[in-house]
């Protein structure tokens, strides 16, 4: 490291391309609204100050690119491809082809090449059929997190999965592991008992970040990788009373239901009010991040931290579910609008070249693209970096990721990122934005919203119908998609659907499947998802959610 050090210095290069950051702080936030946070917020009331200091400190990430969902963009991130490339359903972890493929290399892997640590807290949505597709199968020193898609912030009880059939709500989805309590040959890891059902989950994860933060011998050469994914501010709309006391809106929509039967213990029950409850769990979740960033800066370690901080998706905009806004973007969650697909984030910390602070990046960076840059900040070469030896000889798709950091640190003005496929019916080309079909969610939100005139449903209530001719959008001029310009542009549409058809027929379906443990051959309805039936009070985790195959 110090002779690269050194031939950077001489040749003249920035000392930060040099050597690794000590720490990568890396935060994938649940659900977060492009609208919802203050650099893109309408007015005062988006309250974010940490996260808003640190993106108008650092810089802010303006083309950042995921999937419209939750699992597609996780798995991404781990795997380094594209979400066509590994996982395009949300299919609940008690099903086998959840999340990402076991013979996929992860960005955890990488990193442990280089000798990192590497530690995960929080939401994992990417499998864990076997202990392969644990966090510790995917090479993470540590973690503490939940399987599913969301939990109860309150319980941590199972909130989406198909084991709610079975159980009576007592089934807990939290698990852990530490590498230092490894025990020959056997599973690593176990429900998390003494966690649940203690605090709200947020304040469980963010303590779990300062332990490891704690745990860092700044003298050591070795870097650290946290993965931080917060359940802020996915549904269930849940949030500690005191919080929430200040986000009291008069004007709020009183239609939602923020899918909990209660708030926080003791709630009424009844008194949804989305934008309200929405705005608190961010608020919450900022102060956490205020927290996290003082201990790094009383430790003296975030002058040499690299944090990046964005959403895994566009904001949910259906009053049933959340109430999240993407404004001015049109869309959100679920739909390949730019509210669905581009999303906040900012890179910050020490460690992001001072010339570039206060700037925002408007190069087109992909949730995949963290594996190549990571593992080219650990000082590691891009031929092994987007290497995958057991993928190719398992068949599966290789490593889409390209390294940013030459665009992120200022090098090079030009992303590597020129074209992005959504799906069969999105493909982004440069400026332009290709869209087939049927696309729903296509309304825009407002300033404020949701509001008491939003009406149950608002964005659903708009669809585009794009069919086999085509919607076209220039999304550099028009990122908020008003004018489909298809009819002006003939060439580009059929040059664009000529490119998707050609990368759509590389298109990957997850079809991972193992054997179920012989404990389930004994389950008397065989109907009931093996997951499910281990995770029964008395049975193999005895009340909680974890592996069911080999
Ligand atoms: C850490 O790096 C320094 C400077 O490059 C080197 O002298 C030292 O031996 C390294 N320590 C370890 C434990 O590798
Ligand atoms: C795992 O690590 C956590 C956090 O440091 C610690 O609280 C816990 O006691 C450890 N558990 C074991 C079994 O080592
Ligand atoms: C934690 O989960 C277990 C298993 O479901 C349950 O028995 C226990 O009551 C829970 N603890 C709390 C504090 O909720
Ligand atoms: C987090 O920050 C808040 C607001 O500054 C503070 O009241 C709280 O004590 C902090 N908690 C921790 C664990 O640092
Ligand atoms: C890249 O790194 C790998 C693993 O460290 C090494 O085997 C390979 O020779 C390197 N390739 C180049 C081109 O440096
Ligand atoms: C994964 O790799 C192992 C070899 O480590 C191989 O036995 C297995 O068949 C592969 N699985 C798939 C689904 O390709
Ligand atoms: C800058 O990046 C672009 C995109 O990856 C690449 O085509 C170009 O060669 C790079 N320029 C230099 C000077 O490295
Ligand atoms: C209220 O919500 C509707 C969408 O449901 C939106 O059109 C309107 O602009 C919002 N009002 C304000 C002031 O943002
Ligand atoms: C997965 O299953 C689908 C549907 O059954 C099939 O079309 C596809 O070829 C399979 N993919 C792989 C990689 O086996």
């Amino acid at each position: 490291m110090a002779a690269r050090k050194l031939l950077a210095l001489s040749a003249g290069l920035a000392a930060a391309a040099a050597a690794p950051p000590k720490l990568v702080l890396h935060v994938i936030v649940d659900d977060l609204g492009y609208g919802d946070v203050p650099w893109h917020g309408a007015n005062a009331e988006h309250v974010a100050p940490n996260m808003n200091a640190l993106a108008m400190g650092g810089v802010r990430l303006e083309r950042m690119m995921v999937a419209s969902t939750c699992t597609p963009s996780r798995s991404s991130f781990l795997s380094g491809r594209l979400p066509v490339h590994v996982q395009t359903t949300l299919n609940n972890p008690e099903q086998p082809n959840a999340g990402v493929p076991r013979n996929m290399t992860s960005i955890a892997h990488k990193l442990k090449a280089a000798g990192w640590a590497t530690h995960v807290v929080g939401k994992w949505d990417l499998g864990m059929a076997t202990p392969d597709h644990t966090p510790y199968g995917r090479g993470f020193d540590s973690s503490l997190i939940y399987y599913e898609h969301k939990v109860d912030y309150w319980t941590q009880v199972l909130f989406q999965s198909a084991c709610q059939a079975y159980d009576d709500g007592d089934i807990v989805d939290l698990w852990q592991h530490n590498a230092s309590s490894r025990p020959a040959g056997g599973i690593v890891g176990g429900p998390a008992r003494g966690w649940n059902g203690t605090q709200y989950i947020e304040f469980t994860f963010r303590d779990r970040v300062l332990d490891i933060i704690s745990r860092i011998d700044p003298a050591s050469n070795a870097s650290t990788f946290v993965y931080w994914t917060p359940h802020v501010a996915h549904c269930p709309l849940q949030v500690p009373d005191s919080y929430l006391a200040r986000f009291n809106y008069p004007d709020d929509e009183a239609l939602c239901q923020a899918q909990t039967p209660y708030i926080f213990p003791g709630s009424a029950g009844s008194d949804y009010r989305c934008r309200s409850q929405y705005a608190a769990m961010v608020y919450l979740l900022d102060e956490e991040i205020g927290n996290v960033t003082a201990a790094l800066k009383a430790k003296g370690l975030w002058a040499d931290t690299l944090m990046v901080l964005h959403s895994d998706n566009g904001g949910p905009v259906v009053l049933a579910e959340s109430g999240a806004s993407n404004w001015p973007l049109r869309g959100g969650k679920y739909s390949d609008f730019e509210g669905g697909v581009r999303v906040a984030g900012f890179m910050a910390g020490g460690y992001v070249p001072p010339a570039l602070r206060g700037t925002t990046q408007e190069g087109m960076v992909h949730v995949a693209d963290w594996l190549a840059t990571y593992c080219g900040l650990a000082g590691l070469n891009a031929s092994f970096c987007t290497a995958d030896a057991l993928a190719a000889a398992s068949g599966l798709p290789p490593i889409d990721s390209l390294d940013q950091w030459p665009l992120l640190s200022g090098a090079n003005t030009t992303s590597p990122r020129t074209e992005l496929p959504l799906g069969p019916n999105g493909f982004i080309s440069g400026q332009w934005k290709l869209l087939l079909g049927q696309q729903g969610s296509a309304g825009w939100q407002g300033p404020t919203f949701p509001n008491a005139s939003s009406g149950a449903n608002p964005p659903d209530d708009m669809e585009l119908k794009c069919g086999t001719a085509g919607c076209l959008f220039n999304v550099a001029d028009d990122p908020t998609e008003q004018s489909d310009v298809a009819a002006q542009h003939p060439d580009v549409v059929a040059a664009l659907k000529a490119r998707l058809a050609q990368l759509a027929a590389g298109f990957f379906t997850n079809n991972d499947t193992g054997t179920n443990v012989p404990e389930c051959a004994s389950r008397p309805n065989k109907q009931q998802p093996c997951a499910c039936y281990l995770a029964l009070p008395g049975n193999k985790w005895d009340g909680f959610f974890g592996p069911y195959q080999v």
